[in-house]
């Protein structure tokens, strides 16, 4: 067996299966979408293009080039470009590890509805419009009042859970040779079955309508910043940035292997997903509208309730193979989110501690996907829902556009931008230019810093985020509680050693 080492994806095309399976998730479906949406349709597109090259790309070929670079994960690559940084990689992982708490629960919803699609347990027809709903919150969560009553385990949850973590301990557990071909099977599927649901959806009636609206274009949003900040935080949460993981990835591409092209490809078949997924949900939501007579006000079109509710309703609406129509969707949903899980399980948080560490890697994801799913099992409670959200709010948004800004700052004007490209053009097809410089050590941390600032600190000081009263407070704790943490992991090794050698 290839120790971690010396692991590698085996062919080029596992890598990039690999980085697109962690890019394409549950943002691309619940809010690419609603975002091109919400500003100005292909007015948006433009925003988000411009960031794409100008943010995400270079900031994935960061994450590429100095985790193959160093050969390292994350800490260690900072702790190489000087010990008092290692947190910077720590930062990122810890929120990984958070996320991916979470993020394998929304999967195991996923899971229940594939099996309740097949009796549309919610209800068939327009009964199954009233009861997608109920069934959701009152049946599937059990929701409670709020994020102080927990109200015990739904076990079924649970169950769900367990199952999600063995499928992704038996992915992970043998490397990146096993994780790139079964990215490379599961990323095939997931780009079929949207294929399958797309030509599902738009062959309803009012899918026109709704497509309409997904695609009206209003240029006048370019003049404002909000379209800015939805496209930047979009680009960083949808390419899996800032987690971690893509320097471990980074680290498994071939000593020869390209690192711009493999980007490039990494951030266009993402962006190509989530546009597509756009015309199975806009189609749905316009059949909805149309079949119920309702207007778009009134249907949920992002988030959580875009697929636990509203899809369900469109599913229990459909004339004809609404069941399967049900199963495909939430098959769909999981596969995408299981490449994006085990992708921020082992390249997040489980290569860091290995390498740090230097603990056995069959231990290490064992022991790391049960803590991940003992976690979990707060958000299996009544409450869950509400700690979803406001540890969503912290990582997937704070600590996630932080962490990347520091890291950009970190590895431009420490490390050096010029020897990065130096590294990137030595190894790539596509060569990068001097203008690769100011991006690294300006654009991307400027941008970052930009979309926490405007859409973060803002709004939130002006209004606690998500109206849970004091309980959004925990967002602040949870921060310093990350960056806790990264301090006392960038100095356990150190002590260990300490004592080590005292003996
Ligand atoms: N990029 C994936 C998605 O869009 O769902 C996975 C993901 C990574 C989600 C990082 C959230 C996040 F903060």
């Amino acid at each position: 067996m290839v120790e971690v080492g010396r692991e590698k994806f085996l062919k080029r095309r596992h890598l990039i299966f690999a980085a697109i399976g962690s890019a394409i998730g549950l943002g691309n479906v619940w809010r690419f979408p609603y975002m091109c949406y919400n500003y100005g349709g292909a007015a948006f597109l433009v925003a988000y293009v411009i960031g794409l090259f100008a943010i995400g790309i270079p900031w994935l070929v960061t994450e590429f080039a100095m985790g193959h670079y160093f050969q390292k994960g994350a800490p260690e690559v900072f702790s190489n470009i000087g010990k008092k940084w290692e947190w910077v990689g720590w930062f990122p992982a810890v929120s990984a590890f958070l996320i991916d708490s979470y993020y394998c629960v929304i999967m195991a919803w996923t899971l229940i509805y594939m099996f309740s699609s097949m009796t549309l347990a919610w209800g068939v027809g327009p009964a199954g419009a009233e009861g997608a709903g109920p069934y959701f919150f009152e049946q599937v969560l059990q929701i409670t009042d709020g994020p102080g009553v927990l109200g015990g385990m739904r076990w079924q949850i649970v169950l769900s859970l367990a199952f999600t973590w063995i499928v992704i301990y038996f992915v992970i557990r043998r490397g990146a040779e096993i994780i790139g071909k079964v990215s490379e099977v599961v990323m095939t599927l997931a780009w079929i079955l949207i294929f399958a649901i797309i030509a599902r959806s738009v062959t309803l009636i009012g899918a026109v309508d709704g497509l309409n609206y997904y695609l009206d274009i209003d240029w006048s949003v370019l003049k404002g910043p909000g379209v800015w900040f939805a496209a930047f935080s979009q680009i960083a949460f949808t390419m899996s940035l800032g987690m971690a993981g893509m320097y471990a990835y980074g680290r498994f591409i071939a000593k020869k292997g390209d690192i711009t092209n493999n980007a490039i490809i990494t951030g266009l078949a993402d962006s190509g997903f989530a546009f597509l997924a756009g015309f199975a949900v806009f189609s749905t939501v316009g059949y909805i509208m149309q079949a119920l007579g309702v207007p778009l006000q009134d249907v949920t079109i992002s988030g959580i309730g875009l697929a636990f509710v509203t899809y369900p309703v469109g599913v229990s609406l459909m004339p004809a193979l609404n069941t399967l129509t049900g199963v495909l969707f939430f098959l769909m949903f999981w596969i995408i989110g299981l490449s994006s899980a085990y992708f921020l399980a082992y390249g997040g948080f489980m290569v860091p501690l290995i390498d740090k560490f230097g603990w056995k890697r069959e231990k290490v994801v064992f022991w790391g996907c049960l803590v991940c799913f003992l976690v979990g099992l707060l958000y299996c409670t009544g409450g869950g829902l509400y700690w979803l959200d406001i540890i969503d709010r912290t990582v997937a948004f704070y600590t996630l556009l932080l962490g990347g800004a520091i890291a950009s700052l970190v590895v431009g004007w420490v490390f050096g931008a010029d020897k990065l490209r130096k590294h990137v053009n030595a190894t790539s097809d596509i060569k990068v230019g001097p203008w690769m410089d100011v991006l690294i050590k300006y654009v991307v941390p400027a941008g970052l810093l930009f979309v926490v600032i405007y859409g973060g600190f803002m709004q939130d000081l002006k209004k606690p985020y998500g109206g849970y009263g004091v309980w959004a407070n925990f967002i602040w704790i949870l921060i310093a509680v990350v960056l806790i943490v990264s301090f006392i992991l960038q100095n356990m090794k150190s002590k260990i050693e300490i004592e080590k050698e005292g003996k």
